[in-house]
């Protein structure tokens, strides 16, 4: 895809309005909407298929991206004590404010407005980013939800919230426009469930009553077993539970990709590090060609340049 030129959301979220995150970019705003367009249209006219990610990222922020400075938001207002990141970085995370429960309406309807905005600016549906520690998840998870209201305590209450969001989003956009990211068995931003198994099935047998079109669970990451890396497939019984189309990612190449599928262990796989790395991923498969090899120094960076945008693709 070309860079376009015009002022792209991430400029817009991070410097005027952001509530979230350095670098992400944003769709609440009118301006975001039109700034998506020619983004969507380029995506569509080499025949791929856009779902717009919609999240929010809680406590995992800083008082610097918030309005006026303010703590950001949780389900706790217990703050995250990770102190070194993947690379050894130092980390300082703020101490959130947790939501009292007559707000939590509007977290909701910003949900759903975000969702009909990816509608608007021509996104074929949105996937409801409920993983990865955010703050969707920092409802989910008894390891940090630690609220006494109707959205903490039980595994009915705890899933809510996520809950309360995706209904809202299909009585807006329907659910056969809707997916849903979960991450259930990772342990990110210190977001741990005692009891995954049964957080993971309940949110399957939820999302197949609420018909939405795929569920996509991440993978924990490679474990080793007999000295092997080997994945640990622990999603089963939310395939099980869940009766729509099934994603699963995290760790997977072209033959892990495939045995799985072939198992019926998953409909689709999805890859992240070798799409970013390979940006014809399908043809490199099909081909069964030698992948690029990532560079993760270049991860989460914003350079319009270097990294992303500059993996060769096979005919080059
Ligand atoms: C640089 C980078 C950015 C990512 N951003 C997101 C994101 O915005 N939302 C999300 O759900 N996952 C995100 N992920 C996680 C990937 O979607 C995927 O789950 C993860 O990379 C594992 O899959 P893989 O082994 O195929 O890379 C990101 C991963 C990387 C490396």
């Amino acid at each position: 895809m070309e860079a376009q030129p015009l002022l792209t959301p991430y400029q817009m979220g991070r410097f005027q309005l952001s509530h979230r995150y350095p670098r992400t970019p944003g769709i609440w705003l009118k301006e975001h909407v039109e700034a998506w367009k020619p983004i969507v249209d380029a995506v569509h006219a080499k025949g791929g298929i856009f779902f717009c990610q919609i999240w929010h990222s809680g406590h995992a922020s800083d008082y610097s991206y918030q309005p006026n400075g303010q703590a950001p938001i949780s389900s706790t207002d217990k703050r995250i004590t990770l102190e070194v990141g993947e690379e050894g970085e130092p980390l300082n995370y703020p101490t959130p404010r947790k939501l009292a429960s007559e707000e939590i309406p509007q977290i909701v309807n910003d949900f759903r407005l975000a969702a009909r905005n990816a509608i608007d600016a021509g996104f074929d549906g949105i996937e409801v980013h409920a993983a990865n520690g955010y703050l969707i998840e920092q409802f989910l998870k008894d390891g940090v939800n630690d609220r006494t209201d109707i959205y903490g305590g039980s595994l009915k209450n705890r899933t809510r919230f996520c809950l309360e969001i995706i209904q809202a989003i299909i009585d807006e956009i329907g659910s056969d426009q809707v997916g849903v990211r979960l991450s259930p068995y990772l342990d990110i931003y210190q977001c741990s469930d005692s009891n995954p198994d049964a957080l993971a099935v309940h949110m399957a047998e939820s999302l197949s009553k609420l018909n939405v079109a795929y569920l996509h669970p991440i993978e924990p990451r490679m474990v080793h077993v007999d000295g092997k890396l080997k994945l640990p497939h622990m999603l089963l019984l939310m395939r099980k539970a869940f009766n729509g189309t099934f994603i699963v990612a995290g760790g997977y190449d072209r033959e892990e990709g495939n045995k799985v599928i072939a198992e019926g262990y998953t409909d689709l796989v999805a890859f992240g590090r070798h799409f970013m790395a390979n940006p014809d991923l399908p043809k490199h498969f099909e081909l069964n060609a030698p992948l690029n090899k990532y560079d993760r120094s270049t991860f989460y960076l914003p350079d319009p340049v270097v990294g992303y945008t500059d993996y060769p693709f096979l005919d080059a």
